[in-house]
């Protein structure tokens, strides 16, 4: 058969899906905004930290649009999203939603009174919903539900609303942390149900036995208070006068200026040690002499000695830590009064002793001496710790914490056969899960990784810096009465269960879950419909290196109970599909980098990660991969892996969750927003192997005809989508034309990549936009620079966007972007983006003598002659700008651009192009008005008055 013939016949037998069509982005991008903010948060993220969690309503989105059929109406779907009110509309739900987000600033009340339903991750589908839902999902299905797959499954978002809707759900994770966080989502919640009373019970109980254990560690003060958290750091000694030198940078203990301020002051004593006076809303007398803000320790690293101010440089300071030549200080205590209020106190001689007591009992208890010992290993993250001499896992912990912790440890241990002897299987489990997971919160605050949150006064969290970063000064916690407590930790993580346990129908079958690598999936072939996976990302999260502090103890607690999850000592980092240059230190050399290396270790798993998902999927069933957007130039080895391991494919979608245009947008980085790619398992088997490959030259047009096609038809659709958006999802139906071609090659017969198919599609589109949106004639007879800028700001329609997207946008015109830098000064980078210059940096000052102007500034408005039309334009507004119009009149004149017509095009672009906040374009507004504007002999003007938000977004000429 013909390859054209075979296509067809599958086209036919592949029944196109919702994901393959049309979707309500914009909507679902606003929805996703409005999970993040305000306040509580879907309740899974509250049971335990996981690193790069997604929103739900992209989620939602992925599984539905993946599985119901194309013909699915945008409202039906955004209704089955719970996105938008309940009752009916008498508009679209788009454009419902799209409405309230334009008009949050008009508002009066809170933003859920504005947009007059709850936010969608707080809603489950109602019985009539799901059922209405399921006989669609029947009908495409032959009659069957399909099941979804997510097989990467971190911190649960997708298993857990595909639960949500009734569907038969799989999950699989390699990961033991989030292993745990999927058993309670996917599993006790449908299944267990409500324990409340019996984890409350169990979490007492091992609260008391430990607390007992441990006391002794937190004296009270002479008048009852007790000590909740004490601000600790290390110190080192004096070389020259032996005087005691504290890491700390700064005395601040609390710094919010409109609260109370809290300071710790130091004192040197004969002996050479220090004692400290915490001091709360210190007066400018208490302060006399005393410098808060400048502790001993450097922003270099340098200390010096408080005494004799003699400096121990940096490296001898990290030396002398390795070696472990330091003590732990305590230089405040935060306590509790009997009323349950707070203070602070200055450290007694009793809270440092409390140390050494605990040091002492560490060295003589046979267990604890080598608890937790296991060697921190090599890594990306884990060299910090390292290079401070802390090796291994104890070693993140002061003598109090370990031994405080380890009391926990203990009492669990105690515990389980009766918890497992009074409860069944499964309740004993999930209610052992639930407070470990409250336990490894304790962890994440009580470690010297901890730091001192000074403008709240309280422990930080060591995760939330997604590093093992050394921390000088950190917080123990007294847990065995409340300095962070484990009960209320426990009430939280149940408070997440109970949320959970009602977000899911009576009915619901729990999820089938699998701990294990997603290249060796234990499911059978051709026995999944639908893969929804959001998987890892090159070397973006170190996700098993960052989850070994929390597991190494969890295993202390888990191991006898789930001893197949819990086996190894530490995660697996072998499986696991990330580029780790850490894990390449001694093999690199001879020419491959440790980042290639990690590289392509990381390519290679994903694509045996795909090849799997190939195998388990049945024929005609889709995939659906989540990623972030700032990630598109990988596009090119995701969808070369997708495309061996045999996919189809059919599309891809960009979910903006941020709005471009909106005031504060053109200035902030590029937004993050999730794309969803899809692939389709086809009926016949391809084999790229023995298929004759097909040139280039013949597919080019083919891919530059399917983009055009898809972006005529989505700015025909009504959705109102952003220019990027148009782009991206034009992207699916291009790399559609290229994975049927594929192999393709060029005329030297060289393998051609989806790269190029991509780079023609976003050319092609881009010049459906400029037809669209740039009615300037003239506009390619400009110079490659200026269109380039003026391209930049229609698709970003933001002074900021990716680097990546801006760089394709040259190619597209034969711009290297990263040669024009710094001759043009067109563009800046911003933290990995491009950040686009307007006139004020690019103009030289036209009212300095021309030996005081900056030479970094590339464009003389005393020069006749201009390089780039952007530069004529940018000078004018200069001169219009400081010298008046009058002066501008002249200045123009003398330059004869009256009969300049590039001038003229870039003039007429710029007023199309840019936010009407812009400063440029107001100069540019002006400049084509009055007199100007009459010197200039335009054909064209703005509309001045237009100047209300509407008329901030880019309209066609005709508009004005
Ligand atoms: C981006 S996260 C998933 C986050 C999840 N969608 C959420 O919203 O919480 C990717 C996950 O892939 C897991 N992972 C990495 N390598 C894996 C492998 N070989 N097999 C299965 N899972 C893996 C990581 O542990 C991580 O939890
Ligand atoms: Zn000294």
């Amino acid at each position: 058969m013909s390859k054209k013939l075979d296509q067809d016949v599958d086209e036919r037998s592949l029944k196109p899906l919702a994901i393959e069509g049309k979707l309500p982005l914009k909507a679902v991008g606003i929805e996703n905004l409005r999970e993040a903010n305000p306040g509580h948060l879907p309740p899974h993220r509250y049971l335990h930290t996981w690193f790069a969690r997604r929103p739900t309503p992209a989620s939602r989105l992925a599984i539905l649009a993946s599985i119901l059929p194309q013909n699915t109406s945008a409202d039906d779907l955004l209704r089955w999203m719970q996105i938008g009110p309940k009752k009916d509309l008498d508009e679209s739900r788009s454009n419902y939603v799209e409405r309230k987000k334009a008009t949050e600033n008009e508002r009066s009340g809170n933003l859920a009174d504005h947009y007059e339903y709850p936010r969608s991750f707080t809603q489950s589908p109602k019985k009539p919903e799901r059922e209405a839902l399921h006989e669609a999902l029947r009908d495409h299905w032959d009659g069957e539900l399909p099941n979804v797959l997510d097989p990467t499954a971190g911190g649960g978002v997708i298993p857990f609303e595909a639960l949500r809707y009734g569907l038969p759900t799989n999950a699989n994770e390699l990961n033991p942390v989030p292993s745990l966080i999927l058993r309670v989502m996917l599993q006790y919640a449908p299944k267990v149900g409500d324990i409340e009373s019996e984890v409350n019970d169990w979490a007492k109980q091992i609260k008391q036995r430990a607390s007992t254990q441990i006391e002794q560690y937190f004296p009270e003060r002479e008048d009852g208070r007790i000590p909740d958290n004490y601000v600790c750091t290390h110190k080192i000694r004096c070389n020259s006068c032996g005087t005691d030198i504290p890491l700390v940078p700064k005395w601040w203990i609390r710094t919010r200026g409109d609260r109370i301020r809290v300071v710790s002051k130091p004192h040197i004593l004969e002996d050479g040690t220090l004692s400290y006076e915490v001091i709360v809303d210190p007066t400018e007398e208490d302060l006399q002499g005393f410098d808060a803000d400048d502790g001993p320790i450097s922003r270099g690293g340098d200390a010096e000695c408080p005494n004799c101010s003699v400096v121990t440089e940096d490296d001898d300071v990290r030396e002398r830590l390795k070696q472990g030549e330091y003590e732990f200080e305590v230089y405040c205590v935060r306590h509790r009064n009997r009323d349950g209020s707070h203070g602070f106190s200055s450290p007694n001689v009793a809270d440092q002793e409390a140390i050494k007591e605990a040091q002492e009992y560490i060295d003589s208890d046979f267990e604890l001496s080598t608890f937790l010992s296991t060697s921190i290993p090599k890594g990306n993250k884990t060299t910090e710790p390292r290079n401070y001499g802390l090796t291994q896992w104890r070693d993140l912990f002061s003598p109090r914490q370990l031994v405080s912790n380890h009391a926990y440890v203990e009492a669990f241990n105690h515990f389980q056969p009766e918890i497992e002897e009074q409860h069944s299987k499964d309740t004993a489990e999930a209610i052992l899960t639930l407070l470990t997971l409250g336990f490894s919160k304790l962890i994440d605050r009580n470690a010297r990784l901890t730091d001192w949150d000074s403008s709240n006064g309280y422990p930080s969290q060591m995760s939330k810096g997604k590093n093992y970063a050394f921390k000088r000064v950190f917080v123990e916690s007294n847990i065995s009465s409340g300095g962070v407590d484990f009960l209320s930790y426990v009430n939280k993580v149940y408070d997440s269960y109970d949320e959970l346990v009602d977000f899911l129908s009576e009915d619901v079958q729990p999820a089938n879950l699998s701990i294990g690598d997603a290249a060796h999936l234990p499911q059978t072939d051709n026995s999944i419909s639908a893969v929804v996976v959001d998987p890892p990302y090159y070397s973006s999260i170190m996700y098993a290196e960052l989850s070994d502090i929390y597991y190494v103890w969890m295993r202390e607690i888990l191991g006898g109970v789930f001893p197949d999850i819990f086996q190894q000592s530490l995660t697996d980092k072998e499986n696991e599909a990330v580029a780790n240059p850490g894990q390449f230190d001694s093999i690199a050399g001879d020419g491959s980098s440790k980042r290639k290396l990690a590289n392509d270790s990381y390519e290679k798993k994903m694509s045996s990660i795909f090849s799997e998902l190939y195998r388990v999927l049945e024929p005609g069933g889709v995939m659906t991969v989540m990623f972030t957007h700032k990630e598109t130039d990988a596009w090119d080895t995701l969808t070369m892996s997708l495309i061996n391991s045999g996919f189809t494919i059919t599309s891809t979608h960009p979910i903006t969750s941020e709005m471009p245009q909106r005031a504060g947008m053109q200035t902030s980085a590029s937004a993050d927003s999730t794309l969803l790619l899809t692939g389709r398992k086809p009926h016949e088997e391809r084999d790229h192997e023995n298929e004759i490959p097909t040139l280039w030259t013949d597919v080019k047009s083919d891919t530059r005809a399917a983009a055009k096609d898809a972006a005529r038809e989505l700015l025909n659709s009504g959705l109102s989508l952003t220019k990027t958006d148009v782009i991206i999802s034009a992207f699916g139906p291009t790399l559609r034309v290229f994975a049927d071609a594929y192999p393709v090659v060029d005329d030297e017969d060289n393998e051609v990549k989806p790269r190029r198919a991509l780079e023609e599609a976003r050319e092609a589109v881009t010049q459906i936009l400029v037809e669209e949106y740039l009615k300037v004639e003239g506009i390619n007879d400009l110079d490659d620079v200026t269109e380039w800028y003026v391209l930049c700001w229609l698709v970003h329609e933001a002074e900021t966007f990716s680097y990546d997207e801006g760089r394709q946008l040259g190619l597209g015109i034969g711009v290297d972007i990263d040669e024009i830098k710094r001759s043009t000064k067109t563009w800046r980078k911003s933290r990995g983006d491009i950040s686009l210059r307007g006139h004020a940096d690019r103009v030289q000052n036209i009212n300095e003598k021309p030996e005081n102007r900056s030479s970094r500034t590339p464009v003389n408005p005393d020069d006749l002659s201009f390089g780039l039309a952007l530069d004529k334009v940018h000078a004018a507004m200069h001169v219009y700008d400081v010298q008046g119009e009058s002066a501008c009149c002249d200045w123009l004149r003398e330059r004869n651009f009256d009969s300049d017509s590039t001038f003229k095009s870039t003039l007429q672009a710029l007023l199309q192009v840019l936010p009407h906040d812009h400063e440029d374009w107001e100069l540019a507004r002006d400049l084509a008005a009055g007199r100007t504007r009459d010197v200039l002999d335009l054909d064209f003007s703005p509309n001045v008055f237009a100047e209300d938000s509407e008329q901030t977004q880019q309209k066609g000429i005709d508009e004005y």
